[in-house]
């Protein structure tokens, strides 16, 4: 652990570098964040780890109930490891993108068994942990380290794509965004300098409205000088997809214990619980067949309106249908029924949170 540089540490660079000029905002203006180390503490690379995870295709806002509930339950990565899967999987149920939590999990075993619960210092024995890809280990180098490294989360793409007008739209111009990134990046502060490049991305250099007249570094700015800062970065026209459609069946018996299972490890979804569900297809598939396809032979009653979804690669419409089932009723094999209390301490994504919430309370 590294203890990060003073705020008014001397930096080699021109005091109107942009690396002078970000730093001495980010001194001024840093966002106070549960996982960020206070200017007089020393980083926790288990923490840094674990919001970075976490804050990967997430907004900060949505990932500090789960961060703080995470450290609550696995205080420590070897805490984390120790841990039965089902209890991380549902810890994390809500964030979406679960392979990152499985991911995870992963990592902190062989972080606790490979490295003796020490995260490795280096770039490459970073990288080549579970769910750690550039992006990660370029963060966790930088702010648990203080190392130099070129950290570009989605935020910083789009500050150096307006600091350099860069025309070529994303994603093909990631390798020129890392490259100016690259030559911005100073030798000192390394951790406060991510940060700060973060920091302005989420709060002053904003997709539709930045606020310019506030920004440390709009001298250096191409975008504002040419005032279209806001039509950047140039992105490629969005695919547009194709909306699936499927059925789920609440069966909800006697003793209000509803029936659930849990998919498949690999694929979308990938370990979560749900209540079963037909196949998802592109083709609005014929709502009288539905019932066919339940888990049990019962008086199965739609539930209106159906939820609707988006997942990153489709929107998704759900016809819900609910039945009671008598108490003697046994789940078929591979289904289990779970009592009503215990819902909580299931590892359910947001879209069954919304076919359960619709079908529990239409009974
Ligand atoms: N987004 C991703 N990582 C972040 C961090 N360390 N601080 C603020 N926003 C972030």
């Amino acid at each position: 652990m590294v203890k990060p540089s003073a705020p008014d540490s001397k930096s080699k660079h021109a005091p109107d570098s942009h690396a002078a000029l970000l730093l001495a905002w980010y001194d001024r203006a840093r966002r106070v964040l549960p996982w960020r180390a206070l200017p007089h503490e020393v980083a926790d690379p288990y923490r840094v780890w674990l919001s970075e995870v976490m804050l990967q295709q997430t907004t900060v806002q949505a990932v500090k109930p789960y961060f703080e509930t995470f450290l609550r339950l696995f205080p420590t990565v070897e805490s984390l490891a120790a841990a039965p899967t089902e209890q991380v999987m549902s810890a994390w149920a809500g964030l979406g993108y679960y392979s990152r939590a499985r991911n995870l999990h992963a990592c902190a075993k062989q972080v606790a068994t490979l490295y003796q619960g020490q995260f490795p210092q280096d770039y490459n024995s970073l990288k080549a942990l579970p769910g750690i890809g550039d992006y990660t280990a370029s963060a966790i180098m930088a702010i648990a380290f203080d190392q130099r490294a070129v950290v570009v989360d989605g935020n910083v793409e789009r500050v150096i794509a307006r600091l350099f007008r860069i025309e070529e739209p994303l994603p093909l111009s990631k390798p020129a965004i890392k490259h100016h990134a690259g030559q911005l990046t100073p030798h000192q502060r390394s951790g406060d300098y991510a940060q700060a490049m973060m920091d302005l991305g989420a709060t002053l250099c904003t997709p539709r409205s930045p606020s310019c007249f506030l920004c440390p570094v709009r001298a250096h700015c191409a975008a504002t000088k040419q005032g279209d800062e806001a039509t950047f970065p140039r992105k490629l026209p969005k695919k547009t997809r194709q909306t699936r459609y499927g059925a789920a069946f609440l069966c909800h018996r006697a003793d209000g214990a509803v029936l659930l299972r849990t998919r498949p490890d690999k694929g979308l979804l990938g370990g979560m619980s749900e209540i079963p569900t037909t196949e998802w297809h592109a083709d609005a598939s014929d709502p009288s067949q539905d019932v066919e396809q339940a888990p049990l032979a019962l008086n199965w009653k739609q539930v209106l309106p159906p939820v609707q979804h988006v997942f990153t690669h489709f929107p998704l419409v759900l016809r819900v249908y609910v039945a009671r089932a008598p108490l003697d009723t046994q789940a078929p094999e591979g289904m289990r029924f779970t009592p009503r209390h215990a819902l909580s301490n299931e590892a359910l994504p947001n879209v069954m949170v919304k076919a359960l919430t619709l079908g529990l309370d239409s009974l």
